[in-house]
């Protein structure tokens, strides 16, 4: 029943950003330098909250634009209604629909829809995690320097002490090859199926990595803080690798 909902939802959302794209739509800015919001974010949540109210309607939700819907209720569902917003506005095919669902406080469901390359991602607690159907795992590259790796940088905090720039800088000056896809939801959907070997970001919000935790760790891989704590969907900073160059990342990260 969850799970139905869910895919419903994904799909849901999934269309409004098809009507919306390559169109002529509303674009307004939110905190920081180019953070922007589209006409599409705000429809593609409106379907997505819809169809889990009509199915869930005492369930917490959690959503990247309309914040927080608090109810004392055991299931809570975080949105991130586009994954890629700025990829979108640009009419470039590289963002998601992205819903996780967590159960008592642990992430159980999640699933990352793009429509644009008929992407489908989907991963329940303990059943691994599936890409268009088909189960999906991390590679197996053990080479950090012949990895390809992926971030994303945050809208704003650039510039502290070890930020987003410095630590990017530490990976290109080893030779190591460092995407930049502009979507955290498919960078950790693309490193659990193997097409990068390891993700990281600085200061992500729980709607960009609540889903696609459960997908990479349902599909092999490892997930920690900069410090190799255990990682919560609610802090900042996220190392995801297939596990095997996870330590040596860590440390080009602390720059020791
Ligand atoms: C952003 C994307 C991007 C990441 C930013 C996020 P949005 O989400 O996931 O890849 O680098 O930190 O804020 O704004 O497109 O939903
Ligand atoms: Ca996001
Ligand atoms: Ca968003």
């Amino acid at each position: 029943m969850i799970k139905d909902t869910l895919l419903q939802a994904v799909e849901a959302g999934a269309q409004e950003l098809q009507r919306f794209f390559n169109s002529d739509f509303k674009i307004t800015n939110k905190d920081g330098i180019n953070n922007p919001v589209t006409e599409a974010d705000h429809a593609s949540e409106k379907a997505i909250i819809g169809v889990i109210r009509s199915s869930f309607p005492d369930h917490f939700i959690l959503s990247e634009e309309a914040g927080e819907m608090k109810q004392a209720s055991e299931y809570k569902w975080i949105i991130d209604p586009i994954d890629g917003t700025i990829n979108f506005a640009n009419a470039i095919p590289i963002c998601c629909v992205s819903i996780g669902v967590e159960y008592r406080g642990e992430l159980v469901m999640g699933a990352v829809y793009n429509p644009f390359m008929q992407e489908m991602f989907f991963a329940e607690k303990g059943k691994g995690a599936t890409f268009n159907g088909r189960p999906i795992h991390v590679s197996n590259k053990a080479d950090l320097a012949k990895s390809c790796l992926v971030t994303g940088f945050p809208y704003t905090y650039l510039d502290s002490p070890n930020g987003p720039l410095q630590v990017f800088e530490r990976f290109i000056r080893q030779g190591i090859a460092v995407r930049r896809l502009g979507s955290a939801a498919l960078d950790l959907c693309w490193t659990a199926m193997g097409r990068f070997d390891g993700f990281y970001e600085h200061r992500l919000q729980p709607w960009d990595s609540a889903a696609g935790v459960l997908i990479l760790e349902e599909a092999g891989g490892k997930i920690t803080g900069f410090n190799g704590e255990a990682y919560s969907i609610y802090q900042p900073d996220i190392l995801a690798t297939n596990g095997v160059i996870h330590q040596e990342m860590l440390k080009v990260i602390q720059g020791v």
